[in-house]
C-alpha cells in the first residue's frame, strides 16, 4: 500500500499545431516525496503540469492520482475530489481581504463548492470556519506572515503574495501539490520561507510535491530526486547531486 506512488503518469503527449510539447512523458511521485523537475525554457515542463492537473487534455497517456485514473477529469475535480492542486507562473490572491480571510476562503471553496456556505453564512458553517481559522492562523504564523495577518493582501509584496497563496493552496489538505516556479521573482528573504513552509507542508502535513524551478540550489536542497524534460522529453532523472553534474543535463541548458 504505501509503496504506490501518488502519483503515475504513463506515456503523456501534447503537440501544439506542429510542435510536440509533451512527446511520451512517464514519471511517477512517491508517497511523501518532493520531487523537482527542471528543463530549459520551452522543455515542456508547464504543458506536463497543464496535462496533468485537468487544466490541458493530453492528446494521449494516462494520469493516476493515488491509484485511481483520473486522466481526462477537470482541474476542479481534480482539486476537489483528487485533492491534487498546481500554482501557476502569474500570482493570484485577493487583493481586498487580508491574510487571514485569504486562507478561509481558500479552505471553502474546496470544502463547499456554494457560494452560500463560502462566505460563512449558517451555524454549521460557522464551526467550520472556526476549525479553518485555526488552520489559517497555524498556515501564517509558518509562513511568517503573522505581524501583516490583518493586511489587505494587496498591500503586501510579490513575495508576500506568492506566500499567501501557497499557504491558501494548504487550506484544504492537498495530497500533492504541483508547483511552477514558486521562486521566480522573489527575493533570497521570501525564498526562504518558502522553501521552509514547503518543508513544513511535506514534514508536518504529509503533502508530496512535483516542484518545477529553475532555482537550482533550491532543487538540490528541498528535492529528494529531480526529473529533467528537454525538448518535450523526459532526458535523465535522479539524485540532485548526479543531476548537476549530467553531461546531458549541462548540454540541455547550454542549448545543444
Ligand atoms: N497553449 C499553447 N499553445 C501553443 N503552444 C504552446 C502552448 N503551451 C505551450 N506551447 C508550446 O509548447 C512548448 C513547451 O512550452 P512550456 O510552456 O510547456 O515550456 P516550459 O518548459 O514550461 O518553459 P518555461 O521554462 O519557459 O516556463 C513551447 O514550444 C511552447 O511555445
Ligand atoms: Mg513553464
Amino acid at each position: 500500500m504505501t509503496g504506490l506512488p501518488i502519483l503515475e503518469i504513463k506515456n503523456l503527449r501534447k503537440s501544439y499545431g506542429a510542435v510536440k510539447a509533451v512527446n511520451d512523458v512517464s514519471i511517477h511521485i512517491d508517497r511523501g516525496e518532493i520531487a523537482g523537475m527542471i528543463g530549459p525554457n520551452g522543455s515542456g515542463k508547464s504543458t506536463f503540469f497543464d496535462c496533468s492537473t485537468g487544466l490541458a487534455k493530453p492528446d494521449t497517456g494516462t494520469v493516476k492520482l493515488d491509484g485511481q485514473d483520473i486522466t481526462g477529469w477537470s482541474l476542479n475535480r481534480i482539486a476537489r475530489e483528487g485533492r491534487m492542486l498546481r500554482s501557476f507562473q502569474k500570482t493570484v490572491v485577493f487583493k481586498s481581504l487580508d491574510i487571514e480571510e485569504n486562507l478561509i476562503i481558500a479552505g471553502q471553496m474546496f470544502a463547499f463548492p456554494s457560494l452560500w456556505s463560502t462566505f460563512g453564512l449558517g451555524r454549521l458553517s460557522r464551526q467550520r470556519v472556526t476549525g479553518l481559522r485555526e488552520r489559517a492562523r497555524e498556515l501564517i504564523r509558518m509562513a511568517g506572515l503573522w505581524d501583516v495577518r490583518h493586511q489587505p493582501a494587496g498591500n503586501l509584496s510579490g513575495g508576500q503574495q506568492k506566500l499567501i497563496q501557497f499557504a491558501s493552496m494548504l487550506m484544504p489538505e492537498p495530497k500533492l501539490i504541483l508547483l511552477d516556479e514558486p521562486m521566480a521573482g522573489i527575493n533570497p528573504k521570501i525564498i526562504e520561507r518558502v522553501v521552509d513552509t514547503i518543508l513544513y507542508a511535506n514534514k508536518s502535513l504529509g503533502v508530496s510535491f512535483l516542484v518545477i524551478e529553475h532555482n537550482i540550489d533550491v532543487v538540490t536542497s528541498i528535492c529528494q530526486r529531480v526529473i529533467v524534460l528537454d525538448q518535450g522529453q523526459k532526458l535523465v532523472e535522479g539524485l540532485p547531486q548526479d543531476i548537476i553534474q549530467d553531461q546531458r543535463v549541462r548540454e540541455a541548458y547550454l542549448g545543444g
